[in-house]
């Protein structure tokens, strides 16, 4: 049998997003697992074609394989809290709970579940501005950038994250509008998945940005996605707008320990590369933590130093847009890339995917601390 072999993507970005080909999940040994791996933390994004036959339970066990000693959905049991942004999105197979269902449209049956609709999350429904109905089918938004990850308590970052494309439209394409006041467009697949390298985000920064993130750790929200619940993203979806909006904290759900607020490098250590990754999840920051032991508490201030560090890594020109065909199996680095759902389908095109991702065994790995 021939061995993996892996093609990038992009030629004119051969660093991000490859094709790995020859590989069969099905019997992968310890070397080819370890040459799946390098691919995956040398591109960050990889895809694997024609995967239709992955079962949930095969696709559980690849994904644990990136991080053994995981074990529960990266989100837990969180999304279960009614009041979390999260809930609507994903539906969990009954038979294989760290795997999830999400797309569009009307399902009949699928892995056990009858008669079910799903509901692309669509820009209008979490960003403070949108883009006018009768325009909705061309143009549209980043949804959200993000990192898979709760964010709070136990429940540390999972390592990768794997998705199936079971059932994919296909036949149209959109133009993304950033409309922040650049003018930034950029066209896209259908229904396209977009991912920037948090490595490039990091190595595009000046020198005294790059001092300042690999000395400084962002705290996140308690309880992330009810806190922002009730909050508006920008219209890039790299952050929330700052109104005053969030659940306040004594109207969340009890903190029940201290330390289940999450603090986090700002610079993530990729274990293959050595490359640091600016890995923030921009929605749900709240506090930012100086070398010096002071902390910016000021909510807009937090917000405009993330958005100010990170939105140079999303320009058109850095974002991969994934073409979705069905089969396609899209494992990523969920410690060094962001990722965000795009598009606006219509009811009756229907979309069926497979995500998967576990808690990871460990938290991020942050630059050696400095004094
Ligand atoms: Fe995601």
């Amino acid at each position: 049998m021939p061995g993996i072999t892996v093609s990038p993507i992009n030629p004119s970005r051969p660093e991000f997003g490859a094709f790995v080909d020859h590989v069969d999940l099905d019997n992968l040994s310890d070397a080819g697992f370890e040459a799946l791996r390098n691919a995956l933390y040398t591109y960050n994004v990889i895809c694997i074609k024609s995967q239709s036959n992955l079962s949930p339970k095969g696709q559980a066990e690849l994904t644990r394989r990136f991080d053994p000693e995981a074990m529960s959905y990266g989100h837990g049991k969180t999304i279960d809290a009614k009041r979390s942004i999260l809930h609507p999105d994903l539906k969990t197979v009954p038979h294989q709970p760290e795997v999830q269902i999400i797309g569009n449209g009307f399902v009949s049956e699928y892995e056990g579940l009858k008669n079910f609709t799903l509901k692309h999350p669509h820009h209008r429904t979490f960003h403070k501005t949108v883009i006018p109905d009768d325009q909705d089918l061309d143009f549209t938004r980043f949804y959200r950038w993000h990192i898979d990850a709760a964010m709070y308590g136990g429940l540390q970052p999972p390592l990768v994250t794997s998705l199936l494309a079971v059932k994919v439209p296909t036949g149209r394409t959109q133009t993304v509008l950033y409309d922040d006041g650049s003018n930034d467009t950029l066209r896209v697949p259908l229904g396209t998945t977009a991912f920037v390298s948090g490595y490039t985000m990091f190595e595009n920064l000046s020198a005294e940005q790059k001092e300042f993130v690999l000395t400084t750790q962002v705290e996140y929200a308690p309880h992330p996605y009810v806190w922002i619940s009730t909050a508006k993203s920008r219209p890039d979806g790299l952050g929330m707008m700052s109104e005053g909006k969030e659940v306040p904290v004594d109207e969340l759900p009890p903190i029940e320990n201290a330390t289940d607020v999450q603090i986090q490098p700002m610079a993530w250590k990729n274990p293959v590369t050595g490359r640091f990754a600016l890995q923030i999840h921009p929605s749900v920051v709240r506090k930012i933590h100086l070398r010096d032991g002071s902390v910016i508490g000021d909510l807009a201030k937090v917000r405009e130093i993330v958005h100010d560090l990170q939105r140079p890594g999303i320009a058109p020109e850095l974002v991969y847009a994934h073409d979705w065909q069905e089969g396609d199996l899209v494992l990523f680095n969920n410690h060094g890339v962001l990722h965000s759902v795009v598009g606006a389908f219509d009811k009756d095109e229907v979309r069926l995917f497979r995500q998967c991702n576990l808690a990871a065994s460990r938290p991020p790995v942050g630059p050696e601390v400095r004094g």
